[in-house]
């Protein structure tokens, strides 16, 4: 790493009185005074938005220290300030305004793109101190702007860098920098960075321009501070990592327990040989006394470390996706816990759970501001008594459009096409169907599915002829759950089975179920444990079929929760997120195209480690694999993550659901036309495609610039041998050596921190909302005729049911987390839109030209969509009663919206 002397190292343009020192020097002042600074507030249109002061060039100004001409310029700093304040804030702004008043608070100075021939790095100007004065009154008293006034050698060239001191006692967030006076307008320096003060690190920082460089083309005065920024985000990997930190390292999950708490709570480490799967971010805390593998815990309310411009929860919106999430976790899943764990009960009757939506429950709040923290969520309604809230559940709208669809198969069926977990289906392809586990300790690897089961459902095709004709798909659970089936029955109020599911694709274009698999691991007396269930035509096998199929979807639900939604979108994004940052200079081109699509994502992921997947978590509270949640998610990345496999068109291949077709536009034709999810994605993914290499070849002339960008392969290096170090080996990473390798590789990023989320994620509440639709655990097995409990399900069977799904404690909880995690907020970042914080993310006007273009192409493509929603020969997205798939609909408004495609992964 650089140490600080390199940024500083270079002698004063003018006099050596320029050389920086802790604070601005009498003579400087003198100059700033001289030259009083012009300062506004900005008074944004909408959050966020800043305009920028229109300067003419200077012309030639005589310095009046050393007689050369010179050009005068000044530098416009746009800080945010915290929007809630405490009155200790307060106090400590007036005297933070009085002391940039003067003066002693902030200092810039400007770095040419052009070389001092003396000191052999780019030249420097004085270092300037920049002056503020208090907000005027505006809709966004918030948003303050600072200015320096100085002189620059008319020879200076262009600005590339800023190198900004914070005096001050605090860290300020910088949205922007504008330098006005130079002959060819204004120059922009994106920020919307948290600058340390210089008594938590004496380092300044560096601001570059926006203007996109490859490593060979860094202007000959920039190459050390591009190598300096990328050293100081790289670290020395010791120590742990304070508050006011900028590094970004790799660590792997031992975090996740508690062991120091409780036996009960120690959770195995993920990542390494035994249980791979992808690093998070260091964090650099002691380890756990009872365990020195596993780190310590910290609990809320003090948050897990993330590099400080990871976290934004003070100057965004007080609805912000963190903030409501924490707000839920700390404050409503407890008052949840404690109105209803005395009489936490199931629910006797279906009524109960329409209760939820109709009456509501009413919860005591620890603090009476996190109502305020969940404004826009959906659940909480009203205000009772003081202390007291009413909590109220929105309709899910699965059940507000039709409130029996959940019992049809057909509506069963339709979800795993255009539900909340359209990606575990595949084209059935061989048969018989094969376990590829151990048959000496899970038993015979043959399906207890056969082609008699089978041809009885088929309506007198053949089995043959129903494979060959593409008839046949399957959800195949069996083996990702099989050898956890042991462990999480033994767990109190959990069982489950591992489930395959057999679908058929119909004359009239629909799925329909036509026989599920349940099956336990063999015991000493009983070597293959595995049922067959078909639709039965009597009251009894109907409601045996209705139990059955809820055991399916308990497995789906844990399976999308854990391997679709966390592991492969979430957990596998961080690491390509922590080599960006410590390998790519912020004025890479590929840096400046992710940088959209990799915002908040650490925040909610280092949120998550704490609260949601952790031992004791909402996670395992509430989803059938309980403590074993993590580990099997684990088994998921050693079996099946491959990155390859998460661009869309090869998923689809791989699950047979498409085959390859060059005509198509993305090189695939799906199988089944009316697959709303992949049909969408594909529009969506061919978008992001066709913008990615438009970029790409922009910037890179050959195949050679990309093997020869030292940065982009030491990036690649990274996320294989690092980030996702456990499957480094393996033979199926892409290379990066051409322009469509790169294409590919920064495509498959940015749609699965995009489309891919989205899919997978504001469909939560909309189809889990409503927990006999998808309940996220089961407690009882489906009775037998030879068990005591057989005879209750006779007598009974909606009671067995409703004893079988979570209680009302786990019920109203896991509500309460998929309410928010399918909330979008007022401030979201839409793919394809360009928030105003951000407008002057680049300078390149092709690249803006070829943005407008992808801007553009997303609204054709929600037209495409709409229209398809409307298209009565499409009857998994039209029909009495079925929803419209809106998931990839890639607008939306403030929410939980059910759809709506954020830039990045933010909830
Ligand atoms: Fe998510």
């Amino acid at each position: 790493m650089l140490s600080q002397s390199a940024i500083h190292r270079s002698p004063p343009l003018f006099s050596a009185r320029i050389t920086p020192s802790p604070t601005p020097n009498p003579a400087q002042w003198h100059l700033a005074t001289n030259r009083r600074a012009m300062v506004r507030t900005v008074v944004a249109k909408k959050a966020g938005a800043v305009k920028s002061t229109a300067v003419k060039p200077s012309p030639p100004a005589e310095n009046k220290e050393t007689g050369k001409e010179g050009i005068e310029v000044r530098v416009v700093l746009t800080v945010k300030n915290k929007i809630k304040k405490r009155l200790l804030d307060k106090i400590e702004d007036s005297w933070e305004y009085f002391v940039n008043g003067i003066g002693k608070g902030i200092t810039v100075q400007l770095v040419s793109e052009e070389i001092d021939p003396d000191t052999k790095v780019g030249k420097r100007s004085l270092v300037e101190p920049v002056r503020g004065w208090l907000p005027k009154p505006s809709d966004h008293p918030y948003i303050v702007d600072y200015a320096a006034n100085l002189t620059v050698p008319s020879d200076f060239g262009r600005p590339g860098a800023i190198i900004i001191t914070n005096l001050l006692q605090n860290e300020f967030f910088i949205m922007e920098i504008v330098v006005h006076g130079f002959s060819d307008g204004p120059t922009f320096f994106p920020a919307n960075s948290w600058i340390h003060s210089r008594k938590d690190n004496a380092s300044s920082r560096i601001l570059f321009t926006n203007k996109a460089y490859l490593p060979s083309q860094t202007p000959d005065g920039l190459k050390d501070l591009r190598q300096y920024e990328m050293a100081s985000h790289r670290g020395n990997g010791k120590g742990e990592r304070k508050k006011h930190d900028r590094i970004y390292d790799y660590a792997p999950y031992n975090d996740l327990g508690n062991p120091d708490k409780s036996d009960e709570l120690a959770r195995p480490v993920l990542g390494g040989l035994e249980m791979p799967y992808p690093r998070r971010c260091r964090t650099g805390r002691r380890s756990a006394k009872s365990d020195p593998s596993s780190e310590s815990r910290i609990e809320k309310p003090h948050p897990v470390y993330v590099p400080r411009d990871e976290t934004f929860e003070e100057i965004k919106e007080n609805a912000f996706s963190t903030g409501r999430l924490k707000a839920l976790l700390h404050n409503l899943v407890p008052a949840l816990a404690a109105a209803l764990s005395r009489r936490d009960s199931q629910f006797e009757c279906f009524s109960d759970i329409d209760r939820l939506y109709k009456d509501g429950l009413i919860v005591k709040a620890e603090e009476e501001s996190f109502v305020d923290r969940l404004i826009i969520s959906s659940v909480l309604k009203n205000f009772m008594t003081m202390g007291d809230k009413l909590l109220k559940y929105d309709i899910p709208s699965i059940i507000s459009r039709d409130r029996f669809s959940w019992l049809r198969d057909n509506e069963f069926a339709r979800q795993t096409l255009a539900g909340v977990n359209p990606v575990d289906i595949q084209r059935l392809r061989e048969f018989p169907i094969c376990s590829k586990l151990d048959p000496t300790i899970y038993g015979p690897q043959e399906s207890a599915i056969t082609k008699e089961i089978l041809e009885h459902e088929l309506n007198g095709m053949s089995l043959e002829e129903a494979m060959k004709t593409n008839r046949l798909f399957i959800i195949d659970y069996h083996d990702i759950l099989l050898p956890y089936i042991k462990r999480i029955n033994s767990l109190k109020g959990r069982k489950i089975y591992a489930s395959r599911t057999i679908f058929l694709s119909t004359r009239n274009g629909i799925l329909r179920p036509i026989a599920i698999e349940h099956s336990l691991p063999p015991s000493p007396s009983n070597p293959s444990r595995k049922r067959v269930y078909t639709h039965g035509h009597d009251a009894t096998t109907n409601w045996i079929w209705k139990l059955a199929k809820a055991h399916v979807c308990t497995n789906d639900a844990g399976v999308h929760q854990l391997v679709n939604h966390w592991l492969r979108t979430h957990a596998c994004m961080e690491p390509y997120i922590i080599a960006a940052q410590r390998q790519l200079s912020s004025m890479h081109p590929i840096f400046k195209l992710l940088h959209p699509h990799m915002r908040y994502t650490m925040e909610i992921n280092a949120l998550a480690r704490q609260s949601l997947i952790n031992g004791g978590g909402i996670i395992e509270s509430c989803f059938s694999p309980g403590k074993y949640s993590m580990e099997l998610s684990s088994a998921a990345y050693k079996s099946m993550w491959r990155f390859d496999m998460e661009a869309l068109p090869a998923d689809l291949i791989r699950r047979g659901m498409a085959v390859e077709d060059p005509s198509m536009p993305c090189g695939v034709r799906l199988v089944l036309e009316d697959y709303p999810y992949a049909a969408d994605s594909l529009l969506i993914w061919s978008a992001i495609e066709d913008w990615v290499r438009g970029y790409v070849n922009h910037f890179y002339h050959d195949s050679s610039s990309v093997s020869c960008d030292k940065e982009i392969q030491a990036w690649w290096d990274e996320i294989k041998n690092k980030g996702h170090a456990d499957k480094k080996n393996e033979p199926w990473w892409p290379n990066l050596n051409t322009k469509e390798d790169l294409t590919q590789i920064v495509t498959t990023m940015i749609w699965t921190a995009s489309g891919q989320h989205a899919a997978i994620n504001f469909g939560q509440y909309p189809f889990g909302g409503y927990m006999p639709n998808r309940p996220t655990l089961m407690k009882k097995l489906i009775p037998q005729e030879d068990e005591p409990e057989y005879e209750k399900f006779l007598l009974n069977p909606q009671q067995t049911f409703l004893s079988s799904i979570p209680s009302q404690l786990q019920a109203t909880q896991v509500m309460a987390v998929q309410d928010t995690l399918s909330t979008h907020s007022p401030d979201e970042e839409y793919i394809g839109q360009l928030a105003a914080s951000h407008a002057n993310w680049i300078s390149d006007h092709h690249v803006k030209n070829l943005f407008e273009k992808f801007s553009a192409r997303l609204e054709e493509i929600e037209e495409t969509i709409n229209k398809r929603n409307k298209d009565f020969h499409l009857k998994n997205r039209t029909g009495a009663g079925v929803p419209p798939y809106e998931l990839l609909l890639p607008s939306s408004g403030p929410g939980v919206t059910g759809r709506g495609i954020p830039n990045s992964i933010s909830i």
